[in-house]
């Protein structure tokens, strides 16, 4: 039967595979598709407040978050620097997918990830993520690494700069795009 505990077991089983990512993705495709379980198995999980609030599972080799996009919110650009598995059960997350140069940001893929879909990012990979549509949208992120022990950087949309993404200052963008697009906070 299914459970979070058992998705989490999964997901360790597959940090031992030559590719864990893509072995993630396969295991959340199924779980996506057929998504009736892994919402009633999330029904009384938190889906407002910081990433350690909605962490699943935090390990220093793997973190399972539960990402609830308010309806019409546009992250920062920002990076994870490990990979990372974007399954969606509920909703739509739109990424936009860059890579750094010394020139700064390019695009190099956008990406609609519809309900019942996975999409993985790679290492290196800077994503900005925007919920388009007038209802939440829910997914589960699975990241190769202590997302929340790591420090990361995100670009500041008014002044494009790469900055490190302290809690706080992470919190304050995440509360100014809230706010523009009308929503609650992330
Ligand atoms: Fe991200």
């Amino acid at each position: 039967m299914f459970s979070i505990e058992s998705l989490i077991r999964s997901c360790r089983e597959a940090l031992s595979d030559p590719s864990p990512a893509l072995r993630v993705a396969e295991i959340l495709e199924p779980v996506v598709a057929s998504p009736g379980e892994l919402s009633r198995a999330l029904e009384s999980a938190p889906e407002q407040g910081s990433l350690a609030d909605r962490a699943l599972h935090r390990s220093d080799d793997l973190t399972l978050i539960h990402a609830v996009l308010p309806s019409g919110i546009v992250s920062p650009q920002h990076d994870h620097l490990m990979w990372a598995v974007i399954a969606q059960y509920e909703g739509q997350e739109d990424n936009v997918v860059y890579r750094e140069s010394p020139d700064g940001l390019v695009e190099v893929e956008r990406r609609s990830v519809r309900a019942g879909e996975v999409f993985v990012l790679a290492e290196d990979a800077v994503h900005r993520i925007a919920n388009p549509l007038d209802r939440p949208a829910r997914a589960i992120h699975v990241y190769g690494g202590d997302l929340l022990g790591t420090t990361r950087h995100f670009w500041d949309p008014k002044s494009g700069r790469k900055e490190v993404a302290t809690p706080e200052r992470l919190s304050e963008v995440l509360q100014r795009m809230s706010a523009a697009a009308g929503g609650e906070s992330a």
